[in-house]
């Protein structure tokens, strides 16, 4: 057993002396690891007697304390190496290999939305995730005392009763079609994907940092069957051709007449099944006709002018496309979900 021991020593000796930065972690793991031949001596010291297992066991450390030692000087010189001059360093040692990142599947599905709506002229605008009380809400045509206020939880970042500077995490996209509104003049056609907040409880389909796509189209004449034929183009396009859209009467201070558009369900076909609760059919977004009080506050006359605006989450999407069961998996970083896209 002791020369066994010695003989580990020897050759340890020897792997230090001939180890480079490239594989010195490596030698390290396998001298001292949890599987090394000097860890299976020691997790055997068990079977034997009391006397030899005392010997045997101060062996090891000396051994060990030794092997700890080279190691340490090895690292100090291999250190010193790297960090010498240009002109000195060693090009033929090996370098180290750096961790390549992934892109997630919510860049890609961006990607892909962008250059969808890009094909049907919408150009992409952008607008800040700090936003304020006026633009999120106000200018939306959702004051203060306005009961919708409630479907959206917020994260203020200041907010004073009456406060004319109050402002918020945004909770939707929408603002962003204020900020172009008032900057541009009609025609106008845009998307704003970006990302969103809201102050909720996470689970499966929540969660309280996501994505939303939002667009807005405005010139003369425009009508909900404009809106219709890009969304269903849109959809189709990112979904593929065997889906149709519904559009279902609701409710947004913002838009009238309002729409939930409902996709047909990829799994059953419209039939009805466990993916969507037997409706045949899956909330996409929120989308109507831009109400005339939100153009008249951007200064667009709602009697020359006319468009119609959606919203929804992309998340939503990249889960319907990719067949992702947990919004979490989204933002969660781990390298082993994202590399499968
Ligand atoms: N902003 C809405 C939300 O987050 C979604 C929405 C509905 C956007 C209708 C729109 C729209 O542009 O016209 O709940």
């Amino acid at each position: 057993m002791e020369q066994k021991i010695k003989q580990l020593l020897e050759e340890a000796r020897v792997a230090i002396a001939t180890a480079g930065v490239a594989d010195l972690q490596l030698v390290e793991a396998r001298l001292l690891g949890r599987k090394s031949p000097l860890s299976e001596i020691m997790a055997g010291l068990g079977n034997l007697s009391p006397e030899e297992r005392k010997q045997v066991g101060i062996l090891i450390n000396q051994v060990k304390a030794e092997i700890t030692q080279l190691l340490e000087i090895k690292k100090q010189e291999v250190f010193t190496i790297k960090q010498k001059s240009a002109t000195e360093r060693d090009t033929t040692i090996p370098g180290i290999k750096p961790e390549v990142g992934h892109l997630s599947p919510l860049t890609y599905i961006n990607r892909e939305l962008v250059d969808i709506f890009k094909e049907l002229g919408f150009e992409v605008a952008e607008g800040p995730e700090a936003e304020t009380e006026q633009y999120n809400f106000d200018m939306l045509n959702i004051p203060a005392s306005h009961p919708a206020r409630d479907e959206w939880d917020t994260f203020w970042l200041r907010h004073e009763p009456d406060g004319k500077n109050n402002t918020l995490l945004r909770t939707h996209t929408s603002p962003v079609q204020i900020r172009y509104m008032l900057s541009h003049k009609p025609p106008i056609r845009i998307i704003a994907p970006g990302r969103t907040f809201r102050f909720e409880a996470e689970d499966a389909t929540h969660a309280a940092v996501f994505s939303q796509i939002e667009g807005l189209m405005i010139d003369k004449n425009i009508s909900v069957a404009h809106l219709k034929s890009v969304l269903l183009h849109f959809v189709r396009r990112i979904l593929g051709d065997d889906h149709d859209i519904r559009l279902r009467p609701s409710f947004f201070p913002f838009t009238e007449p309002s729409f939930e558009v409902d996709i047909s369900c990829g799994l059953c076909k419209g039939v009805g099944c466990k993916g969507c609760s037997n409706k045949g059919w899956l909330e996409l977004m929120g989308a109507g006709m831009v109400h005339p009080q939100v153009l008249r506050n951007v200064g667009i006359d709602p009697n020359e002018y006319s468009g119609f605006a959606f919203g929804g989450g992309i998340e939503r999407l990249a889960m319907l496309k990719y067949g992702i069961d947990d919004i979490r998996w989204l933002l969660s970083g781990d390298m082993k979900f994202i590399k499968q896209f």
